[in-house]
């Protein structure tokens, strides 16, 4: 099966059984946007579902899920950094007037990479190595910045601009404070979200890997950046992860490190304990949807390549056959500047407070003021020199007294006769912070094409899609041998309702030869055929035939729900 092949023939089969296709079709389709059909469907939410087994039932005790709108009001956007950040370089044509993204064109021109360049770099890489527009060869205009936010307005008043939220990451920010309250202030703290995002990409293309609207499933892990996580890694500190660090890519290696998850952490390849322990089970949970470890790793990304918010940021890629490596999740640290940012630009106060377990004695230096000296001697300039020495620090102060004996204070000096440094003792029942946020952040789409591409297979010329028995969007097809015969059907009937009503999904397949209709199920996926045959008639046996193996078992109708349960729980195999 040659590369080429493995990318259409998943395409093609997409179309031809309704998992996905292009949206607006009979409008001749707009790029970007796809249309899930019933497979599809099926299929994401299915995905979505083990994604939140993985990251937040599994982590139930610290991590819980929210749900808040796709539009928000600009002030929102401003603050997060999207209105100035969140570009793509373009450039047009000057003779077709095609618009391309430039970072793109300089690396298929050039094969280097180029993301992160600013506009003047890729302008003179542009210009030196006289690329033209690979669609007509015309020249190439001045390469500008195109803000990726799709634009709306609130309500009927066109001066009330809204966007579309680009990532779900700010209603987790914005909704901290309170998620915070009702989880009767616990930290850390991962608030999760899946839901619709939408990005005004330049050239959407690759199928699902670069669309303007997609799903995304993300999560904000909130701690107190003061304490010591070590510990969290312990565990898992021996297990393998596979890193190409900022410094290997610099170097030019294309191939990533193995590292065990304790090392990275100690060697500060990874610099923040929670940030390794999410990029962990990230691995883990791609393993899951079938990409297993040497298919898969972390790619550090350049302080130019990241993004505003971010300090550290890996992508985890995945090996795919036409596309090379491409991105399926995010990791960033964006240690404050989000909640930052939304203080500033809000007014709240997103802090946490942390009790401490004892409260703290402290002594400290104030200045005692003495301000009817003060007030006699300098008049109109006493509410400046009050205001100055509010915010003079004790230490400061104190010293200039013993130095010199008189400090100064908006152009005056002022002696022990107008002030005293004293000394006290507070009493500090914890301490306020800004928490710091690690993210892991998915695409969905990129999820469901990646697994559609490692389940493919082909088997004595026929498709197998080979999608991990609990993902699979339909569970079991229930297939009478023999669509004449009276009492056969009639009994699978029955054992179809039964299954229906035990809440197994499953469709009834009576059309063709039997080998027809195992083919059927076995390229969407369709683990587990029941067959109902003569003997079913005697002794209330049926037959369960394996996808993967095309082995089968027989077994009692009366152990069949149970039978298919584990089999379906992956815990054991038909082999
Ligand atoms: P890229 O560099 O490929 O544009 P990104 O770095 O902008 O991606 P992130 O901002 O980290 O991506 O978004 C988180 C995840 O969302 C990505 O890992 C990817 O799975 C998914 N994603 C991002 N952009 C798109 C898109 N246009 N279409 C489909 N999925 C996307
Ligand atoms: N929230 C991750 C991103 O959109 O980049």
């Amino acid at each position: 099966m040659s590369s080429k092949d493995r990318y259409l023939k998943v395409v093609e089969l997409a179309r031809r059984r309704g998992f996905f296709w292009p949206s607006y079709e009979i409008y001749g389709g707009v790029a970007g946007f796809y249309d899930m059909g019933p497979l599809g469907t099926a299929l994401k939410r299915k995905l979505e579902s083990f994604w939140r087994e993985w990251f937040v039932r599994r982590h139930q005790d610290m991590v819980v899920e929210i749900e808040t709108p796709i539009i928000g009001p600009a002030r929102v956007y401003e603050a997060s950094g999207h209105v100035e950040s969140f570009t793509d370089p373009i450039v047009q044509c000057t003779r077709c007037g095609r618009l391309f993204r430039a970072d793109h064109l300089v690396e298929e021109a050039l094969g280097i990479k180029a993301e992160g360049m600013d506009p003047r770099e890729l302008n003179t890489l542009i210009k030196e190595h006289n690329i033209r527009c690979p669609v007509c060869g015309g020249k190439l205009g001045d390469v500008r910045l195109f803000n990726l936010l799709f634009k709306t307005t609130i309500g009927p008043y066109t001066s009330n601009t809204g966007y579309l939220r680009p990532e779900a990451a700010q209603g987790m920010f914005l909704a901290f404070k309170r998620v915070h309250g009702v989880m009767r202030n616990k930290m850390p703290l991962g608030i999760a979200q899946v839901g619709r995002v939408a990005r005004n990409e330049i050239s959407p293309r690759q199928l699902l890997l670069r669309v303007r609207e997609f799903t995304i499933m993300e999560m904000e892990f909130f701690f107190d950046p003061d304490e010591d996580y070590s510990s969290i890694v312990e565990p898992i500190a021996s297990e393998k992860i596979r890193i190409r660090t900022g410094e290997d890519k610099r170097r030019g290696l294309e191939k990533p490190g193995e590292y065990s998850v304790g090392e990275a952490v100690q060697e500060k390849i990874i610099m923040h304990p929670w940030l390794a322990y999410w990029m962990y089970e990230a691995s883990r949970f791609l393993e899951k949807l079938g990409v297993p470890l040497h298919k898969q790793f972390f790619d550090e990304k350049l302080p130019e390549e990241r993004a505003h918010y971010a300090s550290q940021t890996f992508d985890q890629v995945v090996w795919t056959e036409r596309w090379g490596w491409v991105e399926v999740s995010g990791h960033a640290y964006r240690g404050s500047y989000d909640l930052s940012r939304h203080m500033k630009y809000s007014g709240q106060d997103l802090t946490v407070f942390k009790p401490y377990t004892t409260p703290l004695k402290r002594r400290r230096l104030r200045i005692r003021v003495n301000k009817a000296s003060i007030g006699a001697e300098f008049r109109e300039k006493t509410p400046k020199i009050l205001a100055e020495l509010a915010s003079m620090q004790p230490e400061e102060a104190e010293a200039a007294l013993k130095e010199k004996g008189y400090i100064e204070v908006a152009g005056v000096r002022l002696t022990d006769k107008h002030v005293s440094i004293v000394e006290e003792e507070v009493v500090e029942t914890g301490k306020r912070y800004i928490p710091h946020v690690v993210e892991p952040s998915f695409g969905a789409e990129r999820l469901l094409y990646i697994l559609l591409e490692y389940a493919y297979s082909e088997k004595d010329g026929r498709t197998v899609l080979k999608i991990p028995a609990f993902l699979a969007p339909i569970q079991v097809v229930i297939l009478p041998l023999v669509s004449n015969h009276e009492g056969i059907v009639r009994k699978a009937l029955e054992i179809k309702e039964m299954l229906s009503n035990m809440g197994f999904t499953l469709y009834y397949d009576d059309s063709g030869s039997i080998g027809a209709r195992y083919a059927r199920a076995d390229e969407i996926g369709v683990p587990y055929a029941v067959t109902i045959d003569h003997r079913s008639l005697e002794d209330n046996t049926v037959t369960i035939r394996y996808r993967d193996t095309w082995m089968q078992e027989r077994v009692p109708v009366d152990m069949l729900p149970s039978r298919l349960r584990s089999l379906l729980a992956g815990k054991e195999h038909l082999s």
